[in-house]
């Protein structure tokens, strides 16, 4: 059995095709969830329906707990559900941004924690309806030493979704979907436009711009990257995924918080224990805070 807390576009692309595989799944929601099917339209235009339960509370078993919502989050769902959490419970998070292990790890000292990261896509189009949008690879590593044994998880996920995979480098491919991150989504969001149009000239210098003050950090932390080839890699991505909106986009766009503060903000906190200047990323980081400010 899983248990997924966030019933939100990932976390029901998880549970629609561990069920696909026959695996038992419950879902951990913020309000309780009246409805009881999840609809799940494919990439081959294949619509799936699986009864799936649901709760606002933990089922008391060990279980691993799969943590499908935002960087914003995280502390929160986990401090609502401490007490319920046993301490040999592996906990694996999975969602864009970084800084959120640290904290989970400040509260729960003894569990596994597993970091994951995730190229798959989906739109939520209604609650526990969603529509998969793209397919890319999956890496779950540990967080920790007491989830160093736990690479057996990566090959179940993998059955309910290839392509995911067991790393123990974790920290490059979290640090590597962070540098992804921190040139698609302030820019896409802040100008409210599709991840194609990065292609442009005038964004593609400011991926660079921004690009070259985030590897300044990512060689103080002794992560390391090649420009181009980083730079070849985000364009990929920008083409991949050019007719989506990003993560980003669609929160300023539904007036909802960014996960800005574990993007920019997580390279703006590291810069300044480094006392290294990242204008570009710091101008990226004002710009979504003034938006987000401006809600009612
Ligand atoms: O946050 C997102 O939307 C995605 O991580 C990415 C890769 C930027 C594609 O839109």
């Amino acid at each position: 059995m899983w248990q997924i807390i966030g019933a939100g576009a990932i976390g029901c692309l998880w549970a629609a095709n561990l069920q696909r595989i026959g695996q038992q799944v419950h879902l951990i929601t913020r309000k309780p969830c009246s409805e009881r099917t999840l609809h799940y339209l494919d990439l081959e235009n294949s619509q799936h329906q699986f009864n799936v339960s649901s709760s606002t509370g933990l089922l008391n078993d060990l279980d691993p707990l799969l943590v499908c919502v935002k960087a914003t989050q995280v502390k929160k769902v986990i401090q609502k559900h401490l007490i319920s959490i046993k301490p040999q419970q592996v906990i694996i998070l999975m969602h864009n941004g970084m800084g959120c292990a640290e904290q989970v790890q400040a509260l729960l000292p003894d569990n596994p924690i597993i970091c994951a990261t995730t190229a798959n896509a989906s739109l939520l189009l209604a609650p526990l309806n969603i529509k998969q949008t793209g397919r890319g690879v999956t890496y779950l590593g540990p967080f920790n030493p007491a989830a160093c044994l736990q690479h057996k998880l990566a090959e179940s996920l993998n059955s309910a979704l290839d392509d995911t995979h067991w790393c123990e480098n974790i920290n490059h491919k979290l640090w590597l979907k962070l540098l992804i991150n921190i040139a698609i989504n302030p820019l896409t969001a802040i100008y409210q436009i599709n991840n194609g149009q990065l292609l442009q000239a005038k964004f593609q210098k400011q991926i660079k711009e921004v690009i070259r003050d985030s590897l300044q950090i990512a060689d103080a932390e002794k992560i390391p990257f090649v420009e181009q080839e980083l730079l070849n890699t985000i364009n990929r991505v920008i083409q991949q995924t050019a007719q989506n909106y990003s993560s980003m986009n669609r929160d300023i766009f539904y007036q909802r918080i960014t996960e800005n503060e574990y993007i920019g903000g997580f390279l703006l906190k590291k810069a300044s224990l480094y006392k290294i200047k990242i204008p570009a990323v710091e101008s990226l980081y004002k710009k979504i805070k003034q938006l987000e400010s401006h809600y009612a």
